[in-house]
């Protein structure tokens, strides 16, 4: 992998259980049969994973941080080690999938078309193809903040994340070569486990990482103080912005 690994399991599931939690909807829209083979994009530490092989899928999974990797194999899954956005065709990428799965993953990856060109190849003719991404206007509050504070101190790091506007998304969908069943944009405000300090040491950390060390904990510091009138109620209880991007599509016969 080109970039540096910020994924530590550990921290994710203190932080961030709540991923895994909400991607139960999806999870059931997918709605997977026993003994079909599925491929999980993204599958981070494996819970959603392992919940699919717990519906009697046989499942594949694909994450691009090794310490990911190695929590969800920790699982007893089988999973590759592999940016979806360069998905090889070799084993087990040369047997068809009766479907596609991806939760919250896919907004890491901004090279969508190369991520949709592999899902379309993988996939079996009629096969489906289900996930769940942030959309436009995701985290917004959240990346201003962050993008407010770092500017002042002259910095403009690369910010990760790729979150389509839907039309956009059906028309990247199509022009892979899927045939569009349904796209849902839909604000899901969530409570976090614990506080946008661990959101930011969680899913900040390859933007922070850009930055000098001795300015990291300053600009999260910062970044939180703006936040909090916006994203905190006065039990100091946190809640982010999300703003959902469903999509269900299959590669026609
Ligand atoms: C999301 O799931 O929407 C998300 C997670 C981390 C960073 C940005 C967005």
């Amino acid at each position: 992998m080109d970039r540096p690994d910020v994924w530590v399991p550990e921290r994710y599931a203190r932080h961030a259980d709540f991923v895994p939690a909400l991607g139960d909807a999806i999870l059931r829209q997918l709605n997977p049969q026993p003994g079909e083979r599925v491929l999980d994009i993204g599958c981070g530490d494996g819970v959603l994973t392992a919940a699919l092989v717990a519906r009697g899928a046989t499942v594949i999974g694909v994450d691009a941080s090794a310490a990911m990797v190695e929590a969800a194999r920790a699982r007893g899954l089988q999973v590759v080690h592999a940016d979806a956005q360069r998905l090889p065709t070799t084993a087990p990428f040369d047997v068809p999938f009766d479907a596609v799965f991806s939760n919250a993953a896919l907004h890491w990856m901004p090279d969508a078309d190369s991520v949709l060109a592999s899902v379309a190849r993988v996939l079996r003719p009629g096969g489906r193809f289900v996930a769940e991404l942030g959309a436009l206007g995701n985290v917004a509050a959240i990346a201003t903040a962050l993008r407010a504070v770092l500017g002042i101190r002259g910095r403009a790091p690369t910010f990760p994340w790729y979150f389509p506007a839907p039309d956009i998304y059906a028309d990247r969908m199509r022009r892979a070569g899927l045939e569009v069943d349904d796209v849902t944009v839909f604000p899901r405000p969530t409570p976090l486990p614990t506080d946008m300090d661990g959101w930011l040491e969680t899913f900040a950390g390859s933007i922070l990482a850009q930055v000098p060390e001795k300015e990291r904990g300053p600009v999260s510091t910062e970044t939180v103080a703006l936040l909090r009138p916006a994203l905190c109620d006065e039990r100091g209880r946190w809640v982010a912005d999300y703003v959902r991007l469903r999509v269900a599509a299959h590669r026609p016969r």
